[in-house]
């Protein structure tokens, strides 16, 4: 029976079937373990199942002998250090196709609510309803304005699609950047869904953020770290982006003493891509059966790679 350590509660079934197996703990807090927490109870695992929020890095894998399989609850693993996992023989495994629609369906939802004013809308309905008003929460059009995607994988094309239905010109930067001042200039709506890596961090910068045609609107669901984000709040607070809304922010939370909070026209959202039941119900299947094949010395499902 080998040792499982699982660092956050998981919604749905699926760890009971980990534990026929297995001796599962799980860290019961609402708040994550520390670095240290972590390495502690990594050091007497054979298997992990980690969050995004975990990292995962040289010093747990090298205080780790007994370690296997690293099976993360999340596409993105840009919290493991592959290199490392590899070197000492460390299978690791993400989620990817589980959490496509729901990620794009969340983009796309951020689109809306940025583009309408929504959040400030409906608060105002709560609060401050007197009358119809003609200049009210003027908002941006959304059908036949230009859509560009940075991240042309699933998630991406998932974005895409739902363009279609709003009549929208649809621009893909893939991995190849040098064509992306170009896209920006000809962009309405700039929606980001490329991991995170040396080559995309901070892609969106002082610099790339000239290119930004007056008034667009930036959606982030991937990673924060693509943003340079006193870049993004002096965008915003100049005016020359009408909006953002984020799901992702760099660190997370973002401190409250944070200046990108006092930035106008920005909306904040608690990194809930994923967050459907049935959603986050399948990844965590996903993650146990990546551990169970580990485990069994079997090649993982969802086996991930250093580049
Ligand atoms: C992931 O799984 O990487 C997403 O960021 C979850 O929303």
């Amino acid at each position: 029976m080998a040792r499982v350590f699982v660092t956050r509660q998981l919604p749905g079934s699926a760890l009971d079937r980990l534990a026929e197996s297995h001796q599962v703990e799980v860290w019961p807090e609402r708040l994550p373990p520390s670095h240290n927490e972590l390495i502690s109870k990594a050091g007497g695992a054979d298997a992990l199942i980690t969050m995004l929020s975990d990292r995962i890095d040289a010093q747990l894998i090298n205080a780790s002998p007994n370690l296997k399989v690293v099976a993360n609850y999340a596409v993105g693993y840009d919290n493991i250090d592959l290199d490392s996992a590899a070197a000492h023989n460390v299978a690791v495994a993400n989620t990817p196709d589980v959490l496509t629609e729901a990620t794009a369906d969340l983009a796309w939802a951020l689109l809306m609510a940025a583009a309408r004013k929504l959040p400030a809308a409906l608060e105002n309905a709560h609060t401050d309803w007197q009358t119809w008003e003609p200049r009210g929460f003027l908002g941006a059009d959304v059908h036949n304005k230009t859509l560009l995607i940075i991240g042309g994988g699933r998630i991406g094309t998932a974005m895409a699609r739902r363009a279609q239905g709003f009549d929208m010109p649809v621009i893909t930067v893939g991995r190849d950047h040098s064509q992306l001042s170009q896209a920006l200039a000809q962009a309405d709506f700039i929606s980001l869904h490329a991991p995170l890596t040396p080559e995309t961090k901070h892609l969106i910068n002082t610099e790339t953020l000239e290119h930004v045609r007056d008034g667009a609107i930036l959606i982030n669901t991937a990673r924060g770290g693509l943003v340079d984000q006193r870049a993004l709040a002096a965008a915003l607070n100049e005016g020359r982006l009408a909006a953002a809304a984020l799901d992702v922010t760099d660190p997370e939370p973002l401190p409250a003493s944070d200046p990108l909070w006092q930035a106008p026209n920005l909306l904040i959202a608690p990194h809930i891509g994923s967050a459907t039941e049935s959603t986050r119900a399948r990844m965590a299947d996903m993650t146990v059966d990546n551990v169970l094949a580990g485990l069994a010395g079997e090649p993982l499902p969802n086996a991930v790679q250093a580049r």
